[in-house]
């Protein structure tokens, strides 16, 4: 009513102050300053990565994908002449040493990746690490040993945490991955550095907060996995996002319980039939799509060569477990995804670890390597799934974060990021 200047700028205020609501809310707050927003020149920086690959029995690296994604970041700091201490966690060895998860493999993989020594310490915050990092030298890499042979790192220790900051000027976090955990190397540091985001988790929150804050409709999501009960919070949160959610893995056959159906040996989780009923409602009230397999590949026995089917989900035989979706599932999953324009897919729809059910997760990821859309694959098992069946190229994206994403689609807000400064 009273249009002059003051009031105006309240009013231009008021719905910044909003906007910050909504985005915080969500949990999606992406305005973080990055490497390119800092004075880098010459200096020293801590960079937590996450390293955390999965190692056969002789430490041989099976799968380096986080290594790979964390060389933009590294080269960076490479081109601007800093002294570049990495550090991260493998594994969960429980605040003791134990060589089985020592990172000196990484260290090895990533001076091949970069074609450079990486000089690798033998401790975290002992003697070598504080010799080594105080003889580092502008231009040069230094890997510290397994942060979680120490107890202090995942209690978030303050002390810790001031020992890995005093190395460093600046803290760059890159370890997207370890985003959903509050621990000293990735959140205690920032108390004691400026710190802000690697060139990773700008691309992680870019990609993820786009699809779910911005998507172009239709908006699908797919989600898999075993159970209910680790899902729920996504389910939940992506109903009130989707245009059409489907639901595959052991965790269908849950909601086929909720609805009164026999699921055989099938995994169900009987304690959230309720929460799979609730689910079912809101996707009603909402006006969501919400897909469940129609036929399921059963087998006798939980072995890759074991005897299989398939039969309708209304009909799985008392003593034969689900297994994978089935054809008919395939086909009709098939044609609503064509239809979409951005599909957020978190878990596998089968025991895609044995051939003969893994179809449907390939099905599936052919589709989306396919269609003309947006397609978003959370970390984990899916994009295990997506790299064995050799399309990871045509996503548009393939997370690095397992954990990290689910909490990020639940619209949690990831303490690793938080911690960042703000733009
Ligand atoms: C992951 O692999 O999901 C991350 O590295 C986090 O590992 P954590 O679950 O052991 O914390």
């Amino acid at each position: 009513h009273n249009f002059n200047e003051e009031n105006v700028k309240e009013y231009l205020k008021s719905i910044l102050f909003c906007y910050t609501i909504v985005a915080d809310w969500g949990g999606i707050n992406m305005d973080k300053k990055t490497i390119k927003d800092i004075d880098l020149k010459n200096k020293r920086v801590l960079v937590r990565c996450d390293f955390n690959v999965p190692m056969d029995e002789n430490q041989n690296i099976t799968d380096n994908t986080r290594i790979v994604a964390a060389l933009p970041t590294i080269k960076y700091l490479l081109e601007n002449n800093c002294a570049i201490i990495l550090c991260s966690h493998l594994g969960r060895p429980k605040g003791e040493f134990k060589p089985e998860f020592s990172l000196k493999p990484v260290a090895k993989e990533l001076s091949k990746l970069l074609g450079k020594e990486v000089i690798m310490a033998n401790d975290v915050i002992g003697e070598d690490a504080k010799t080594k990092a105080a003889n580092l030298k502008n231009g040069e890499i230094m890997l510290l040993e397994n942060v979680r042979f120490h107890r202090e790192e995942t209690d978030n220790d303050p002390e810790f945490a001031k020992k890995l900051a005093s190395y460093a000027d600046i803290f760059v976090d890159d370890a997207f991955g370890t985003a959903h955990r509050a621990h000293a190397s990735n959140v205690g540091v920032a108390a004691y550095l400026p710190a802000v985001a690697g060139f990773l988790i700008e691309k992680e929150l870019k990609f993820l907060g786009n699809a779910v804050s911005n998507p172009v409709r239709p908006f699908m999501a797919i989600l898999g996995g075993a159970k209910v009960s680790d899902k729920i919070g996504v389910i939940d949160s992506l109903l009130d996002k989707v245009d059409t959610l489907m639901i595959g893995g052991g965790m269908a056959y849950t909601f086929f319980k909720a609805q009164g159906y026999e699921v055989g040996n099938s995994i169900c989780e009987l304690d959230k039939l309720d929460l799979a009923k609730e689910a079912m409602e809101k996707a009603k009230a909402k006006g969501v799509k919400l897909m469940l397999p129609v036929d399921t590949r059963v087998g006798k026995e939980y072995k890759p060569d074991t005897e299989s089917k398939t039969v309708k989900c209304t009909e799985i035989p008392a003593d034969w477990e689900g297994f994978d979706i089935g054809e008919e599932t395939i086909k009709l999953y098939s044609e609503e995804l064509r239809k979409a324009k951005t599909v957020v897919w978190n878990g596998p729809l089968g025991l895609f670890e044995f051939d003969q059910f893994a179809k449907g997760t390939n099905a599936i990821a052919k589709v989306l390597s396919e269609i003309d859309a947006t397609t978003i694959i959370g970390g984990g098992d899916s994009a295990a799934a997506v790299r064995k069946a050799g399309l990871e190229d045509k996503m548009t994206h393939i997370s690095t974060g397992g954990g990290a994403s689910l909490e990020f689609l639940e619209g949690k807000t990831l303490p690793g990021i938080a911690c960042l400064l703000d733009k």
